[in-house]
């Protein structure tokens, strides 16, 4: 083996071609720098991808996330669960709004929101104590969403799915069929994130897809400033407006309150450039999980992996492994850069400052204890894989 102590292996990483270089720049030279005919096009591309009837681009992630709370209308004091393994933003949409979040716990093998959980909150109180329910596709790996679909009809709830770590990523339902992350058949709104460590990069980027027209119209609308430009929608006259028989073509009517969320013309051509090339990232992906699964199976010194699970987009690989501090901290003296995900959103000091406290959700705090993200992105090479598991395998005296 090389010599690779030189070189730094980070958890996740982008990779830009010259074919998204060469796309951006000619984006740069057209007559778009905001909002152009890029982004109409990477909507359109990536619901393709997806499989969903309508795609919004903005700004991040967290962007959609604020959008699909604010679409659904949660108010001061409304109830949405989530759960506590995901970044914050999946949480903090809900706080934006005014919204109280109560965190589930999580399954133990899947390390995804315990569907067991969310019913247990949902039985313990009145029926409609609760609006929504938020899963995340933590790590790639797909939350069942035809089983929360069921338990949310039960309790007319709505469902965001977070699906900014699993684009590609798909669970099979009772019938068989695989139902990509993000299609829209079960949740009303899924959203995504274009951050350079996720499959696909924009810079800074986000997308919500629907399968609703009325949440498509109004996420729209809320994306720039609640304003609408549609002579069938307005509420003012056509006199008031400045018209005689019908509006002025300047005119526009700012009807709610909305925001400045939109992504950028040569970040959507960058998203563009980079999503025909999403499949084949997954193909890699998936064979590197295959072969760290392969690696660490039956080890004493792990507890659990993220294991060889079908329709899994493998954002981040994660172990749970014994002796984790001193696993991540040598792993870095070999310029190794594993990551955490993530510390349990529940014991952030500002969740903490709002009641939560360490016992909350033992399943969550026992895997926040273990949990550790190997180097994992499509051009991790064969070789620089092996020198991770070599140096695993020495931390731990085999
Ligand atoms: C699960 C999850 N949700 C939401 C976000 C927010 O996305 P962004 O960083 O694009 O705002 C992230 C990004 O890190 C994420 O991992």
């Amino acid at each position: 083996m090389r010599n690779m102590e030189n070189k730094i292996i980070p958890y996740g990483r982008q990779n830009i071609t010259e074919e998204d270089i060469r796309v951006v720049v000619e984006t740069l030279k057209s007559d778009y720098l905001t909002q152009g005919p890029k982004v109409a096009e990477f909507e359109e591309n990536f619901a393709k991808y997806i499989g969903s009837r309508y795609a919004v681009a903005v700004a991040n992630g967290t962007a959609a996330l604020h959008l699909c709370a604010l679409a659904l209308d949660i108010k001061e004091g409304d109830k949405v669960i989530t759960t506590p393994i995901t970044f914050a933003a999946s949480a903090n949409c809900v706080r934006y709004c005014g919204g109280e979040v109560v965190f589930g716990d999580i399954d133990p093998e899947t390390y995804l929101l315990d569907i067991n959980s969310v019913r247990m909150l949902l039985e313990a109180s009145p029926q409609g104590t609760y609006k929504g329910i938020i899963p995340v596709d933590f790590a790639g790996n797909a939350v069942n969403l035809q089983q929360f679909r069921e338990l949310a009809d039960q309790y007319d709830l709505w469902i965001i799915e977070d699906a900014c770590h699993a684009p590609g990523g798909y669970f099979t339902d009772t019938e068989g069929n695989k139902q990509h992350c993000g299609n829209g058949l079960f949740a009303d709104l899924a959203v995504f994130s274009f951050h350079p460590v996720k499959h696909i990069a924009s810079g800074e980027g986000g997308m919500i897809t629907t399968n609703d027209e009325k949440l498509y119209k109004k996420l729209l609308a809320l994306r720039t400033h609640g304003i609408v430009k549609d002579n069938n929608l307005y509420s003012n006259s056509i006199e008031f407006a400045g018209g005689h028989e019908e509006y002025p073509l300047w005119y526009m009517e700012m009807q709610t309150l909305g925001y400045n969320y939109r992504i950028t013309d040569f970040q959507a051509a960058l998203g563009n450039s980079q999503l025909l090339r999403a499949d084949e990232g997954l193909v890699r992906r998936r064979k590197i999980a295959a072969v760290y699964n392969e690696a660490f199976k039956g080890k004493d010194y792990i507890k659990g992996q993220s294991g060889n699970v079908e329709g899994h987009a493998y954002h981040l690989y994660v172990l749970e492994a014994e002796d984790r501090l001193g696993l991540y901290n040598y792993l870095r003296t070999k310029n190794i850069f594993a990551q955490i995900h993530y510390i349990p959103c529940h014991l952030m000091p500002y969740y903490r400052d709002l009641g939560w406290k360490e016992g909350d959700l033992p399943v969550s705090e026992f895997y926040y204890k273990h949990c550790i993200s190997l180097p994992m992105y499509p051009t991790l090479s064969d070789e620089e894989q092996q020198y991770v598991i070599q140096q695993i395998q020495n931390y731990y005296n085999e």
